[in-house]
């Protein structure tokens, strides 16, 4: 780690087409420069730089490819009607790029430094910011290890790389409700495995379970723990949240749920207007409760691409819970309409979240 590392600029001299907005989904076009940096034991991390977007040579022998040694953030920057770029919370990111790096024995990088090469790349590519409601420019930090060996052990060498991609919404639904299956057979992770980091393999694990629900017709997965399969943990790409009988509750974070940014915020804006929240564990068996009861008002998942995706539909055996009649909840629509003003600059940023370019 050195935060005496300068940034060298390297700019395109082909500058690329963007895309339009309906061409632009999520995560499929990509800016015109990205951020690299290398890591070398005994010499640290070194050889900052921003570069024309381009493919990266790895040798076969890479240790990502083999035992998947990787980190990885999401965050988005946003433009105002003003026309000013502005980042939402990213110091957290990078503090919990840290935390993962720890969990997977990656070397930690200058959480500082990563913030000014990130806005030195955004500043750069600042015309790729879309300005329409609802997009905004995804930013992918990531790091993996790239030293060319096979035996299992932390590498010795890593790449730390920045992209950006203009997207619109993450789930083809927008911000209409989500149809989710609540998974029995498969689990996305246990208490002391690598839950809680943002790393590949987490996501890879839950392609399977994913792709079945799928074929069903269900955009997501709802996991539940994987010891003994009742309590909820978290949604496919999000975190999640319930409003019963008037108050909203979310899974305590307990070391195998991601500890998301969007669910931290969502906490400090429910809090802040006086709802009655709880962060604990909760079964399945109390949401089917509450089901039958009618007290089941809202569900909701919370995360940095989706922002806020209402859920309209669980699928639990061989029950079918609907939500508020299939329709987003009023809770779920002032969250989503109060932190995506905040991030787009029309609400009042109380909590001095956003940062600015
Ligand atoms: C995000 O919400 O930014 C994530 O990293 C989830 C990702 C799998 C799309």
């Amino acid at each position: 780690m050195s935060s005496t590392n300068t940034i060298t600029t390297q700019l395109t001299l082909t500058p690329k087409q963007k895309p339009t907005a309906e061409q632009r989904g999520f995560g499929k076009y990509f800016t015109d420069h990205m951020f690299m940096m290398d890591y070398t034991l005994g010499q640290g991390w070194h050889n900052a730089r921003i570069i024309p977007y381009q493919p990266i040579s790895l040798d076969p022998s890479a240790m990502i490819f083999h035992y998947g040694q990787s980190v990885f953030e999401g965050m988005k920057a946003y433009k105002t009607a003003d026309g000013d770029i502005q980042l939402f919370r990213p110091e957290r990111n990078f503090k919990r790029l840290n935390a993962s790096n720890e969990r997977l024995c990656i070397p930690t990088i200058d959480e500082q430094f990563a913030l000014e090469a990130l806005k030195q790349l955004l500043a750069i590519d600042r015309e790729w910011v879309p300005s329409e409601p609802g997009a905004s420019l995804y930013i992918r930090p990531y790091i993996f290890a790239s030293e060319p060996f096979l035996g299992v052990a932390p590498a010795k060498n890593y790449h730390f790389i920045i992209i950006m991609s203009p997207v619109g919404a993450y789930y083809s639904e927008g911000i209409n409700p989500v149809k989710i299956v609540v998974e029995k057979q498969y689990v996305r992770a246990v208490v002391g495995g690598t839950g809680e980091a943002k790393t590949g393999g987490n996501y890879a694990s839950g392609l399977k379970a994913q792709e079945l629900a799928s074929e069903e017709g269900y955009s997501q997965i709802l996991w539940l723990d994987g010891k003994e399969n009742r309590y909820i943990e978290e949604v496919g790409s999000m975190n999640i949240f319930f409003k019963i009988n008037g108050k909203v509750i979310t899974p305590a974070l307990n070391g195998s749920i991601l500890p998301g940014i969007t669910r931290d915020s969502m906490l400090h804006l429910l809090k802040s207007n006086n709802f009655d929240v709880e962060e604990r564990r909760i079964t399945i068996d109390e949401i089917v409760q509450a089901f039958e009861e009618g007290t089941l008002e809202e569900a909701f998942g919370t995360g940095t691409a989706a922002v806020i995706s209402p859920i309209g539909q669980l699928k639990w055996q061989d029950m079918k819970l609907t939500v508020n009649d299939g329709q987003i909840g009023e809770v779920t629509k002032m969250l989503y309409d109060t932190l995506t003003g905040i991030q787009n600059g029309t609400v009042e940023d109380k909590f001095d979240w956003i940062v600015k370019l």
